[in-house]
């Protein structure tokens, strides 16, 4: 089978073509502008992979597009690509809509117009050249469909959409209204009605998955937790916003990727899966546990020459809050500090993913706390990737976001 996969130079689109290509589950074309959160080396060894093709293409580009089509015949779609962080989009809404928004609704013609012209005769030739007839035994469908009825539009999309939980609600379900907070939800939010009225208008066979809040190897630093890793590393501080009391629920990159598969395979056609981690935590919680987890792994403590830093850490040391002593020992604690808040900021998200779990055999492996010092140690092994992520358009994104955010309470 061959899957074109959009968006796969970023942080999930990556952990999915790598999970494939390890697996050898299925040959991969990756669509992607290569953004500035697209990066080619969250890829290693792809080059040389036979099963891999790169095609440096924007999913606003139809005629590009078209051409990726009619030369890779794909099996399946699984669309990733988009603008994907929140602070962005609020400080930049206009290329959330694009992308988000009309980059799928066009790709969303192209592969309407390619999944019309697939074969439809049983055991009709496949759709990648040089293929048999004979049905790979992974894709979707049952035994003996047609090239036409195989294939899937898989749109990958995010709890987001389902905006704010109140503390005691229940987690969200496949069936809770939409309700998006920032540019971004509701960008994906209008994604997602598009994907699902090209199934009902045109027939075109989607999959629709919903996930949390993700975590891992290779996450581009502006999101929360490789933010706070590399921080707390230079000795720089840890800017929560508001008290930090927000509630995610974290899943592991690989879990994420893992659930993909199995919606993609094993998915009906036109029904939604909630994917979670079953791991609801307080920022604040998040980033005191990546502080006791760089304490264990980096005893030596955040980069010396800060002496801001050392400051901050005797401070902390004698303030007359209770910390127990694990805590007043730790020196990037010392670094935590409230900033100004984000504006429309979803107190939590939580997800109820039951139904990925009951009807497709589908569950996290990583807890929460295992998987976190995972990811810890692999940005302590990987400094030469976070140092070519880290360069030109990252300085420019840290002054721009967080320059304006004053210190709201000082430091914790
Ligand atoms: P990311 O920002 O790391 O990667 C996005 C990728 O899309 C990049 O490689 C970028 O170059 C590419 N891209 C952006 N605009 C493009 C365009 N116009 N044409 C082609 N390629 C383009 O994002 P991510 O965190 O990997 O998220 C992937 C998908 O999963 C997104 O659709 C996001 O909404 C969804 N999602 C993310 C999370 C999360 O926690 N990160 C959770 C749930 C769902
Ligand atoms: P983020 O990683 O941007 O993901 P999302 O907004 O999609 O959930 O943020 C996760 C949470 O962490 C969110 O509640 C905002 C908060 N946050 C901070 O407190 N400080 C930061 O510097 C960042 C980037 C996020």
């Amino acid at each position: 089978m061959k899957i074109l996969i959009t968006g796969g130079a970023g942080f999930i689109g990556s952990a999915l073509i790598r999970h494939l290509r390890a697996r050898q589950l299925a040959e991969v074309v990756n669509v992607d502008a290569l953004t500035y959160a697209g990066n080619p080396e969250s890829l290693p060894g792809l080059d040389a992979d036979p099963g891999y093709r790169f095609e440096k293409v924007d999913i606003r580009d139809r005629e590009a597009l078209e051409r990726v089509f009619r030369e890779h015949r794909p099996d399946a779609v699984m669309h990733l690509a988009a603008e994907s962080h929140v602070d962005r989009s609020i400080l930049g809404p206009a290329v959330f809509v694009d992308t988000n928004v009309v980059g799928t609704q066009n790709l969303l013609e192209v592969a309407r117009e390619y999944a019309a012209s697939l074969d439809d005769r049983p055991d009709g030739p496949g759709t990648s050249p040089g293929a048999t007839g004979q049905a790979d035994p992974l894709s979707p469908g049952p035994a003996g469909a047609t090239p036409r009825e195989r294939f899937r539009f898989h749109h990958i999309s995010t709890d987001e959409v389902f905006g704010d939980l109140p503390p005691e609600a229940a987690a969200f379900t496949e069936a809770t209204p939409y309700a998006p907070s920032s540019p971004y939800a509701a960008s994906k939010a209008a994604s997602d009605h598009l994907v699902r009225a090209w199934h009902r208008t045109y027939g075109l066979p989607v999959v629709i998955t919903n996930c949390s809040n993700n975590y891992g190897p290779y996450q581009f630093p502006e999101k929360l937790i490789p933010l706070m890793i590399l921080n707390a590393l230079a000795g720089k501080p840890l800017p929560v916003y508001g008290d930090g009391g927000q509630i995610r629920d974290w899943l592991h990159v690989e879990d994420h990727a893992e659930a993909l598969w199995t919606v993609l395979q094993h998915g009906e056609i036109g029904r939604t899966y909630n994917i979670g981690g079953d791991a609801e935590r307080t920022n604040l919680e998040v980033v005191e546990a990546i502080c006791r987890t760089l304490a264990e792994l980096r005893p030596a403590g955040p980069a010396p020459d800060d002496a801001d830093a050392a400051d901050r850490a005797r401070a902390f040391a004698s303030e007359a809050v209770s910390h127990d002593d694990a805590d007043r020992a730790n020196p990037y604690r010392a670094l935590i500090q409230s900033v100004t808040d984000r504006p429309g900021h979803d107190r939590r998200y939580a997800i109820d993913s039951s139904r990925i779990q009951h009807e497709l055999g589908w569950r996290p492996a990583h807890s929460f706390e295992q998987g976190l010092r995972e990811t810890v140690q692999w940005y302590l092994d990987h400094p030469e990737w976070v140092a070519r992520v880290q360069s030109g358009a990252y300085r420019e994104w840290m002054e721009v976001n967080y320059a304006r955010r004053s210190k709201a309470t000082g430091s914790r």
